[in-house]
């Protein structure tokens, strides 16, 4: 069964709204197969978004990604990749359907609420970054 990553990111987590997203997750059928709140490293975030460093955006999403924690997740399901990221909505909050985790619960293009492994190479990467296999629940 095909795997994600994902992380509710700091502006969810402070406006409290981590159960209503984990809800819907729930509802699209999908399992949770491990989970942990918490503050990321510097050095975890450099390499989870190593394809951004160049960016202009890139301090500015460190220190938003560290202003709280955050609650990280693998999730388990059919075809869940892309189901996952289509439920997401695209990256800007701000051009995502209502109905969607981001045009629902999510403020603009970096306060978006919701994180999700873009493919099944970057959901390997990040679950080897993020959770150790005992912390993986293996019905
Ligand atoms: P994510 O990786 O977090 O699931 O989001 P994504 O694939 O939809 O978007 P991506 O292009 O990978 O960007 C990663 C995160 O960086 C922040 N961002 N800020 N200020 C900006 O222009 C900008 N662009 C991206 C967002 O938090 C985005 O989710
Ligand atoms: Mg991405």
């Amino acid at each position: 069964m095909e795997r994600t990553v994902v992380l509710i990111k700091p502006d969810a987590v402070k406006r409290g709204v981590i159960g209503e997203i984990i809800t819907r997750l729930e509802k699209e059928g999908f399992t949770l197969v491990a989970a942990k709140f918490m503050r990321l490293p510097e050095d975890l975030i450099d390499q989870w978004y190593y394809h951004h460093r160049e960016k202009p955006f890139f301090p500015d999403l460190k220190a938003f990604m560290t202003s709280t924690p955050v609650m990280a997740m693998l999730w388990e399901g059919k075809d869940i990749i892309s189901r996952v990221r289509a439920i997401c909505g695209p990256t800007d909050s701000k051009k995502a359907a209502k109905g969607t985790i981001r045009g629902d619960f999510g403020i603009d293009v970096q306060m978006n609420a919701i994180h999700a492994s873009e493919n099944a190479g970057a959901a390997k990467q990040e679950l080897d970054l993020m959770f150790h296999p005992h912390e993986i629940y293996e019905y």
